[in-house]
């Protein structure tokens, strides 16, 4: 990576002052002004919108799907044009219509449903951050693959 600087942009300013809000174009046209020439973005910032379907309102929705689609969008539109050839975008996205909500499970109801993953899955354990932080890596620095969704879950879906 030419820059070797990684910014964590968040709505909160962090130490270099950068703000970043998904939802706000200006913002993330600011952030180009700001940080020049660039060599990889990788994008999770995510407003989730959670709660039992019944339950999530209209609002919650459309800012949920303005962080995880049209941000990002507006990252690309305004980021790309100050990328290397050899750049790149890895987005984080997810959206769930039925999902078990994990942390109201209770320390035992935690423990019991990560074992029964890991017992059900072809890898056979739970993932980690290092499982997502290598598939980052791969992405980043793969200069073949792109317009790929990678899906880094220990093959759950095949169970
Ligand atoms: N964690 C998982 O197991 C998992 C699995 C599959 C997919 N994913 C996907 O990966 C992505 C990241 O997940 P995560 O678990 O890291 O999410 P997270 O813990 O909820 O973190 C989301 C981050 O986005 C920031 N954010 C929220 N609204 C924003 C906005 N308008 N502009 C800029 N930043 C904003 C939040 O900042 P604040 O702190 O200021 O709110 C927070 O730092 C999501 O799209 C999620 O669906 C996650």
């Amino acid at each position: 990576m030419r820059n070797g600087v990684f910014i964590t942009l968040n709505r909160a300013a962090d130490r270099d002052n950068i703000t970043v809000d998904l939802t706000d174009e200006a913002s993330i046209a600011a952030l180009g002004e700001r940080l020049g020439p660039l060599d990889h973005v990788v994008s999770t910032g995510s407003a989730r919108a959670r709660g039992r379907v019944p339950d999530l309102d209209r609002d919650a929705i459309r800012l949920s799907f303005d962080t995880k689609v049209i941000g990002p969008l507006m990252l690309a539109k305004h980021l790309a044009p100050r990328m290397s050839t050899s750049g790149s975008f890895v987005i984080f996205s997810g959206v769930a219509a039925a999902k078990i909500a994990v942390g109201t499970l209770g320390e035992q109801g935690k423990a019991d449903y990560f074992a029964d993953i890991s017992a059900r899955n072809p890898a056979r354990r739970i993932g980690t951050p290092d499982d997502i932080a290598q598939a980052v890596i791969f992405a980043l620095t793969s200069t073949f693959l792109t317009g790929q969704t990678l899906h880094i879950d220990g093959g759950e879906p095949l169970t």
